[in-house]
């Protein structure tokens, strides 16, 4: 059941050294390109990075929060390309989402790791460290990169009796839905 899929997703940031299957990489990248977009404008284009030398200089690409993705099988950097669609953020997080259920759908493990609005260090920002890194055009943007591998580490489903059931309101903002 899906429900239970999404119960059980959580962010993994330790992998296996293990490499993802083609079928699987496969997988996950068609997933990407059937996910929703608005006007049906598909801005999104992907960058799937397994060469080790490349994982490790992406890992480096934010001072905290990133560096796990050295020890990944598969980075997909997701990029869109802004003249095509003002809300390619929307479309690139969708499809961003949609890369992190298939992988777990696949016995994967997957973390995201933002990059717009995200700094390298004081100097540089970590989308232009990415661009100059991949050969990426000017005039993309990078949203994220999914981090994938085999899982390395486990982690508790989430409980769906603990749920933040105070943020849903119903009809009215003031009345609570129960
Ligand atoms: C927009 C967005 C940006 C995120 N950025 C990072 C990141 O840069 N590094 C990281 O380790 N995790 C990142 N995460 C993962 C969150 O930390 C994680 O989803 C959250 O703590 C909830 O945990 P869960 O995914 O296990 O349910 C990001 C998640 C989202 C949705």
């Amino acid at each position: 059941m899906f429900f239970d899929l999404l119960k059980k997703r959580r962010s993994i940031r330790k992998y296996i050294n293990k490499k993802i299957e083609k079928e699987k990489v496969d997988m996950i990248i068609k997933s990407a390109l059937m996910s929703p977009s608005s006007r049906g404008r598909r801005p999104w284009e992907f960058v799937l990075v397994e060469d080790r030398d490349l994982l490790e200089k992406l890992s480096n690409c934010r001072e905290h929060g990133s560096q796990f993705l050295k020890e990944a099988a598969l980075a997909v950097v997701v990029l869109a390309d802004p003249d095509k669609c003002d809300v390619w953020i929307e479309d690139a997080s969708i499809a961003s989402l949609i890369i992190q259920l298939t992988a777990h759908s696949l016995d994967l493990g997957s973390c995201w790791i933002q990059v717009r609005e995200r700094y390298k260090n004081e100097f540089q920002k970590t989308e232009d460290y990415i661009k100059e890194l991949l050969d990426i055009p000017p005039d993309y943007c990078v949203e994220s990169i999914i981090a994938i591998g085999y899982p390395g580490e486990e982690k508790e489903a989430h409980d769906e009796n603990n749920l933040s059931m105070d943020k849903v309101h119903y009809n009215k903002y003031n009345i609570k839905y129960s």
